[in-house]
């Protein structure tokens, strides 16, 4: 492929320097867009909007007519994996959601050791047809949880402030938890490899939780299973690009990075810049790392935030994206505003 044929997002993360950094949101598709809630409406639980692949690859695809990111994510949610595992999970309207607890041994022998595939097969019919359906232009990003993180929703069966659950366990029971890390483990590893062989051009490790684990932890259960994932995958596909995000892991990045082998590192909002640029740019492209909030209010403040966040990272790989989420109540036409401003 000549160079110009290669999206934006692929050559800033295999290292190219770009007057204009490409840019996606996470969570960029779902409920701030009025076609997304529509949809959503029609689709019954959130559950089944993940399973129907006609449904899931429209929602992938909306973000993208109406803005033009230059990188579709696929619409999923890291839940799939506990159950395809054969954990119970679904989702509260409005609250989140909820599993049925994995936190003796009687509950961990009753997981699976694989991924069954039915579960899974049709989110990687969406990968497909939102390939299919993409402009040549525009990446395709897969995902999956990182085994703490997704470790966190199995013991404690929901979102929990502190991960304590998880916590308690791995402390009470750390071979027992390590079992169920291996689990989580095999089924990524599995799952990644499918959505790429499907068509996704990159895939992302959410690790959502990682900032709650002191070092020893952190190497232990964020780094190590990470790197395994990371391993694995690419003994099947050596030249799968993968961004690894450890939320909140803030100085332990660098050492992350390293260890794991990530081809590129999610920023969040509360990084230090100059820490972000000298520590962890100067090893992988990064991606980030705009607050939300900001978004969301608008006004100049954004622009000088987009304008200090570009200043930061320009001169070097870089992505552009929010360091977590897209608000619900972001407006649409504060979007625009940063796409603008991105691409000005
Ligand atoms: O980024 C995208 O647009 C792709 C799709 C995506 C979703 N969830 C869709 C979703 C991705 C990449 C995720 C990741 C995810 N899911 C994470 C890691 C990233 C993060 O946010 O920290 C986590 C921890 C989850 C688990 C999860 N899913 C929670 C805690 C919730 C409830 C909170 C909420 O925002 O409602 C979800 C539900 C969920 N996942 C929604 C969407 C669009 C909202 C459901 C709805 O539309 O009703």
């Amino acid at each position: 492929m000549a160079t110009r044929d290669v999206p934006l997002f692929l050559r800033a993360l295999s290292g190219e320097v770009l007057p204009k950094p490409p840019i996606w949101l996470m969570r960029q598709a779902g409920r701030y867009l009025p076609e997304y809630r529509e949809l959503r409406a029609k689709a019954g639980s959130f559950l089944d909007l993940c399973y129907n692949p006609e449904r899931a690859a429209e929602v992938t695809l909306q973000p993208i007519r109406r803005f033009g990111f230059d990188a579709a994510i696929l619409f999923s949610d890291i839940l799939v994996i506990p159950h395809a595992l054969g954990q119970k999970l679904w989702f509260v309207e409005g609250e989140g959601p909820r599993l049925e607890p994995v936190a003796d041994e009687a509950r961990l022998n009753a997981i699976h050791t694989e991924a069954d595939e039915a579960v899974l097969a049709p989110v990687i019919e969406t990968v497909r047809r939102v390939k299919a359906a993409l402009p040549k232009e525009t990446a395709l990003i897969g995902f999956c949880g990182a085994p703490w993180t997704v470790a966190t929703y199995m013991v404690a069966g929901r979102g929990t402030p502190d991960q304590g659950p998880a916590k308690a366990l791995f402390t009470r029971e750390p071979e027992l938890f390590a079992r169920l890390i291996d689990r989580i483990v095999v089924a990524s590893t599995d799952y990644l490899c499918a959505q790429i062989e499907a068509g996704v051009d990159a895939v992302q490790i959410f690790d959502s939780w990682a900032g709650s684990l002191g070092p020893v932890d952190f190497d232990r259960w964020c780094i190590a299973p990470t790197k395994r994932i990371v391993d694995a995958v690419r003994a099947r596909h050596p030249s799968a690009r993968i961004i690894g995000f450890p939320r909140g892991a803030g100085r332990l990045i660098p050492a992350y990075v390293k260890a794991t082998g990530v081809d590129a590192s999610g920023l969040e909002t509360a990084i230090d810049r100059d820490f972000a640029r000298n520590e962890i740019q100067s090893l992988v492209p990064v991606q980030g790392h705009l607050d939300p909030l900001v978004l969301r209010a608008g006004g100049p403040e954004l622009e000088a935030e987009v304008a200090a966040i570009r200043a930061a990272f320009g001169s070097g790989p870089f992505v552009f994206n929010l360091g977590h989420g897209i608000l619900p109540d972001t407006p649409i036409a504060h979007v625009e505003r940063l796409l603008a401003a991105v691409r000005a």
